[in-house]
C-alpha cells in the first residue's frame, strides 16, 4: 500500500560547513526525513560522511527520521555504528554485501528499519526472498556517487514494477526514488508509485526551501 508521501532532502547538496542549520532549515521548510548519503570511494567513486556526522546531527537536536543510504562495501561493519549514531532507516546496495539476508537481519537487530537499493541496471529479483523483511525499497534514478545528475526516465517503469510487488504482497514498504528528482518530474515518479522522494540539488540549490518543497508537494494528486 502506498504510504503518505515524504520529501527527503539529501544532505549531499547541503552546505557542509553549516550542516546542522541546513538540516534544521529544510525540516522547518516542510521536509519529512533527512536523506544521509554515505560514500566510501570504493563502492562508489566519491567520499562523504560517516556515523560521527549522523550522531552530530542528533546531538544538534535533529529529531526527524534519518534515512541512511549506504553506498559502501563491505556494509555490515557500519551498521551498528550508524544504529548507535541515531539512524532510523539503513538502506544498502545488494551488490555491496556478500550476504544480503544477513545484512538485513543485522540492520533490524540493531533497531533500525531496513531497505534495499537498486542501481539503474540492478534487477528487482533481489527482492524475491526478502521482500517481507523490508521497510523500504529505493530505486536509483541515476548511477550512485554524485548529486546533480539527470533523472533517468526509464526508471519509471522500474518504480511501477516495484509498486506492483509491494501492493501484491500488501506490505507497508516505502518506495523511495533517488537521483535527479525535481519539481518537473516528481509528479511522474509519484504516478509511477513512489511515495518517498529524495531531492538534493533541487532543494538545496534554491533560495527558498519552503517554496520548493511546497511546489514538489503540489504535484502529488492525493
Ligand atoms: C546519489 C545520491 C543521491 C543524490 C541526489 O548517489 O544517492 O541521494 O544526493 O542528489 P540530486 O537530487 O541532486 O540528484
Ligand atoms: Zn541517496
Amino acid at each position: 500500500m502506498k504510504q503518505v508521501p515524504w520529501i527527503a532532502p539529501s544532505i549531499l547538496a547541503a552546505d557542509f560547513a553549516k550542516l546542522g542549520q541546513e538540516v534544521e532549515a529544510v525540516l522547518k521548510a516542510g521536509a519529512d526525513v533527512v536523506h544521509f548519503d554515505v560514500m566510501d570511494n570504493h563502492y562508489v567513486p566519491n567520499l562523504t560522511v560517516g556515523p560521527m556526522v549522523c550522531q552530530a546531527l542528533r546531538k544538534y537536536g535533529i529529531q526527524a527520521p534519518i534515512d541512511v543510504h549506504l553506498m559502501v562495501s563491505p556494509v555490515d561493519s557500519l551498521i551498528p555504528a550508524f544504529a548507535q549514531a541515531g539512524a532510523t532507516y539503513i538502506t544498502f546496495h545488494p551488490e555491496a554485501t556478500n550476504h544480503i539476508d544477513r545484512t538485513i537481519q543485522l540492520i533490524k537487530a540493531s533497531g533500525c528499519k531496513a531497505g534495499l537499493v537498486f542501481n539503474p541496471a540492478t534487477p528487482l529479483n533481489y527482492l524475491d526472498y526478502v521482500l517481507d523483511q523490508l521497510d523500504m525499497i529505493l530505486i536509483m534514478s541515476v548511477n550512485p556517487g554524485f548529486g546533480g545528475q539527470s533523472f533517468m526516465p526509464e526508471m519509471l517503469k522500474k518504480i511501477k514494477a516495484a509498486r506492483g510487488l509491494i501492493d501484491a504482497a500488501n506490505l507497508p514498504i516505502r518506495l523511495e526514488v533517488d537521483g535527479g528528482i525535481k519539481i518537473d518530474n516528481i509528479g511522474a515518479a509519484f504516478e509511477a508509485g513512489a511515495d518517498t522522494f529524495v531531492a538534493g540539488s533541487a532543494i538545496f540549490e534554491t533560495p527558498d526551501y519552503q517554496k520548493t518543497i511546497e511546489s514538489m508537494r503540489s504535484k502529488f494528486n492525493i
